[in-house]
């Protein structure tokens, strides 16, 4: 894990001091280790000239900026209206099973967070997860059970 005044040094040599660096030096920060506390919001705050509050306004907007430490391996289910009517909760259920959690939680190795999350764009192949960075589309019980078993495997 690198310092996070290295990351957001980084990031404003590329991206500027302006509000538009925000979003690269949080997804670098997230990226790095997996989530952001309170603490490097205020850092990022101060870098750009921006209020803590607008920090943390941006942050916590996007589900994918996760402010708790996650699991090695972050499952998000699409839970949006054409995954719901696909069967997503379905979904859910066998991987709480697979993995021994409840939506929201991670497991007792740190390996797994199952998290839903909004639409993906992958509507028409519904329903979807991500595992980490990787879309898995049209999702039965079965295949998504096997997926995660592979990721369990590795
Ligand atoms: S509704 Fe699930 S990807 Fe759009």
């Amino acid at each position: 894990m690198r310092d996070v005044n290295v990351i957001i040094k980084e990031k404003i040599e590329k991206f500027g001091k302006e509000r538009q660096a925000l979003m690269p030096i949080l997804q670098g920060i997230v990226g790095d280790k997996n989530y952001i506390t309170e603490n490097d919001m205020v850092r990022v705050a101060e870098a750009l000239d921006l209020s803590a509050a607008e920090v943390y306004g941006t942050t916590t907007f996007y589900t994918f900026f996760d402010v708790v430490p996650r699991g090695k391996y972050v499952i998000r289910v699409c839970k949006t209206i054409s995954c719901h009517l696909s069967g997503k909760d379905e979904i859910i259920e066998a991987l709480e099973k697979v993995l021994n959690v409840k939506l929201g939680e991670t497991t007792e190795d740190k390996k797994f967070t199952l998290l839903q999350a909004n639409c993906m764009g992958w509507c028409h192949r519904g329903p979807v997860m991500l595992i980490n960075d990787e879309v898995f589309p049209e999702l039965t019980i079965e295949k998504a059970i096997a997926i995660v078993e592979e990721y369990i495997a590795k």
